[in-house]
């Protein structure tokens, strides 16, 4: 598993309002959305691309365009679904999936309630968006559920994460058949009791879209 944390001051900056409490919902989704666009910038540096030959004004170029298969976005529901808009913005012809995770707030253990893939997603790029790596159990349960289903690589987009997580993620998948990558602005000092990332940002999904 590799580890990237996204340097650059402008992530920086729109990560402190974030985490800012004081930050309201419709901000909170601005910025969120915003900072996705810089995260996906970096997770996509091994995108697959195919050559291709352009016309200029004056002469012919050569380049390159996105190839097949299809990338593959994966939110995990709910508050994924807040990072979608600004990851499709930079990868607009991405097939989207769904994966409802929840965990359980006493036993942190993560569960599917929710899976919408495309039936075929061997050989994908899948690109697995959850704000936060916290415990590690809802990334690992969907890495594997990829996997499974014949991903070729899972790059996770993290807003935050949590030593802990990412220790969890290095063991869980030791040795695990496809590389996995986490994209992420910054890793926080620790977990509290409750599962949450410390000083982080609080409930994502909360913050998202009110306490529901
Ligand atoms: N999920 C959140 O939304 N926040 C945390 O700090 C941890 C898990």
């Amino acid at each position: 598993m590799r580890i990237h944390v996204a340097e650059h001051p402008l992530i920086a900056h729109k990560l402190t309002a974030l985490r800012d409490r004081n930050t309201d919902s419709p901000t909170f989704r601005r910025l969120s959305d915003e900072l996705v666009t810089l995260l996906a910038y970096e997770a996509t540096r091994d995108v697959r691309v195919s050559p291709l030959e352009v016309q200029t004004p004056v002469s012919p170029a050569r380049g390159v365009r996105l190839a097949a298969p299809k990338p593959l976005v994966v939110p995990i529901l709910r508050a994924g679904l807040g990072m979608l808009d600004g990851m499709v913005r930079l990868l607009p012809t991405a097939e989207v999936g769904f994966l409802g995770m929840v965990r359980d707030e006493g036993t942190l253990v993560a569960s599917t309630y929710a899976t919408r893939l495309p039936d075929d997603i061997s050989d994908r790029q899948c690109y697995v968006l959850d704000p936060m790596l916290a415990t590690g159990g809802t990334l690992i349960a969907a890495i594997r559920l990829l996997a499974a289903r014949g991903a070729r690589d899972v790059t996770a987009i993290c807003l935050l994460a949590a030593p802990e997580g990412i220790a969890k993620l290095d063991q869980e998948l030791a040795g695990h058949p496809i590389p996995v990558t986490v994209v992420t602005a910054a890793v926080d000092d620790h977990l509290n009791e409750h599962g949450y990332i410390v000083p982080g940002l609080g409930d994502a999904g909360d913050r998202l879209y009110g306490v529901v």
